[in-house]
């Protein structure tokens, strides 16, 4: 006798937390859910490490082994596994196992959300420049930018590395500047706000793509919810038109 092979999808699907058996097989049913782009149907049997499986075209997070983390980074924290120096990382504090990596970087003395997971695919999307992720920052400056410098900061600013792509860009207080970036290069945000004349105090990252948190404490962390994860996921929906150009970014 064989065994058949895989998982009930109803099943895969509940346990990642999609909604109860019933309203899994619900959506199965209504033809919402896709496995390796074809409608599946009810007893489906799936591979969750290797089939790809979609909602409503948004693939959902099966592996089984995959974890999200998103960290309030506090400032003085190094965005690297091992730091020589024996500086504090954004792994400490964080489960051992299974091993994560930050998805793109922020400077030690930044501060705010970054989300640390094993899962390569999503972290490609998330840093490849073609998927445009916003990222939204808050940057303390010196003095108050003038209307002229704001502009500049929006059209895009003459760094060393090229022009900034356009940004959404707004004085939120005398001195606060709300900064809105979807590219991640090295020191972006402080190095912009330098060459307007304005350098930064204090950078805090407050979203990235769909991700907010203002509960989270400095250092504090927590996993992402199953409707997070879906977002993000949807944020960087697979689009083959995008995969193939530029290189990765630092995020
Ligand atoms: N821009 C910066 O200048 N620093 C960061 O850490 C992130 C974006």
């Amino acid at each position: 006798m064989t065994l058949p092979e895989g998982e009930r999808l109803q099943k895969v699907l509940a346990r990642v937390g999609v909604g109860s058996r019933r309203r899994c097989e619900e959506l199965i049913d209504a033809g919402s859910v896709t496995v390796n782009g074809q409608v599946a149907t009810l007893g489906r049997r799936v591979d969750p490490r290797t089939d790809l499986i979609e909602i409503d075209g948004v693939a959902i997070g099966v592996r089984p082994d995959a974890v999200y983390y998103l960290l309030n980074k506090a400032a003085g924290v190094i965005t690297t596994a091992d730091d020589p120096q024996g500086r504090p990382t954004v792994l400490d504090g964080l489960p051992a196992e299974p091993r994560v990596h930050p998805v793109g970087r922020l400077d030690a003395d930044t501060e705010g959300l970054l989300l640390l997971t094993n899962d390569g695919e999503l972290t490609h999307r998330l840093t490849h420049p073609s998927f445009g992720i916003d990222k939204e920052y808050l940057a303390e400056v010196q003095g108050t930018p003038s209307r002229g410098a704001l502009r500049t900061l929006r059209s895009g600013v003459e760094l060393d590395d090229g022009v900034t792509a356009p940004a959404t860009v707004s004085l939120l207080e005398g001195n606060v500047v709300r900064i809105v970036i979807h590219e991640g290069r090295n020191r972006q945000v402080r190095r912009m706000c330098e060459a307007v004349g304005h350098p930064v105090r204090r950078l805090v990252r407050v979203r990235i793509g769909p991700l907010r948190d203002t509960r989270l404490g400095p250092g504090e962390w927590r996993e992402l919810s199953t409707g997070e994860l879906r977002t993000l996921e949807r944020a960087v929906r697979r689009d083959p038109s995008r995969l193939d150009c530029g290189t990765g970014a630092a995020g």
